[in-house]
């Protein structure tokens, strides 16, 4: 069961937890922003997914939670997502709070040396964007390898069970 729980801080500095986006799908990934390949690959594609989608993305809240919180402060985030990602909401917190989120969303990640990063570590992380539902529930997830279409099929299968037209 991914229990979808957090307790984090935004990138606008406020405190968040799951809870306050009751009502809402989720559309959860985690990553860091110093991350070569991985996250700007996926961070664009879920992007122009939600494009894609048209009006049913207004329901769903596109969020990055950070992997790395001792170099993604809320700052940092607002920063990098607002230039490259604005559909997202980058969220961040203490060491305990990002382990605990990660926990909760069964996401693994670890630090490892990295010559080619300016501070010398990067953060390998599962590549998994997770759709939770306004219930606060798991709905659904999607691999890395799945294109656009294949996503936006299944975000509309999800979103329709919600509210059949
Ligand atoms: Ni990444």
């Amino acid at each position: 069961m991914i229990g979808g729980q957090f307790e984090l801080t935004n990138h606008h500095g406020k405190p968040v937890r799951n809870c306050d986006y009751r009502g809402r799908f989720l559309l959860v990934y985690f990553g860091f922003t110093h991350c070569r390949v991985v996250c700007p690959r996926a961070l664009a594609k879920l992007s122009s997914t939600l494009d894609r989608l048209g009006r049913p993305a207004n329901q769903i809240e596109a969020l990055y939670i950070t992997v790395d919180p001792a170099r993604d402060t809320p700052e940092v985030m607002k920063a990098y997502l607002d230039a490259q990602f604005p559909r997202f909401t980058g969220l961040t917190g203490s060491t305990e709070q990002i382990e605990a989120a990660k926990r909760a969303f069964r996401v693994f990640a670890e630090r490892k040396a990295d010559d080619e990063d300016p501070d010398g570590y990067s953060v390998p992380h599962t590549a998994i964007a997770y759709l939770m539902g306004p219930d606060g529930s798991y709905r659904d997830h999607f691999l890395d390898g799945l294109n656009e279409e294949a996503i936006a099929s299944r975000i509309v299968g999800h979103i329709c069970e919600k509210s059949p037209a």
